[in-house]
């Protein structure tokens, strides 16, 4: 399953809309109910409202009435972490017991593997 989640976000970093930055951003969350929901970078003439990769995923998760993502894999040209505002996102649908799996993957197929709460220690909530 982590190879089939690391794949699904390569593979939709290719649909990625980073007509400004150039930066590809590719997201696959695995919901609780067993399926992998994709995400990619959309970005807007007005800047501010482009959206991550990482929180288009979890929308389309959502959509689908699955609200726990058990892992994620971003897929980068350069294997970079989730930016904040998405950890954030993220930690409102990690497992309530348990750790969310983060597996962050390079353009040549390197995986760096971390959890949420390592990235996201002491998250908001109310
Ligand atoms: N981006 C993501 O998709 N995820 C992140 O966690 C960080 C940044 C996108 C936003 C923008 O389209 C591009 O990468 C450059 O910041």
């Amino acid at each position: 399953m982590k190879s089939e989640l690391i794949e699904a976000a390569r593979g939709v970093r290719g649909n990625a809309y980073a007509i400004h930055s150039g930066y590809s951003v590719g997201a696959a969350v695995l919901g609780s109910d067993g399926l992998i929901y994709v995400g990619c970078n959309v970005e807007n003439d007005s800047y501010g409202l482009s959206v991550c990769a990482e929180r288009n995923a979890v929308a389309a998760m959502v959509a689908q009435g699955c609200t726990t993502a058990v892992a994620i894999a971003i897929a980068t040209k350069d294997g970079g972490f989730p930016c904040g505002a998405c950890r954030q996102v993220l930690s409102q649908f990690q497992p309530l017991e348990g750790e969310m799996a983060v597996f962050m993957v390079d353009g040549e197929g390197n995986v760096n593997e971390t959890t949420l709460s390592k990235l996201l220690p002491s998250r908001f909530r109310l």
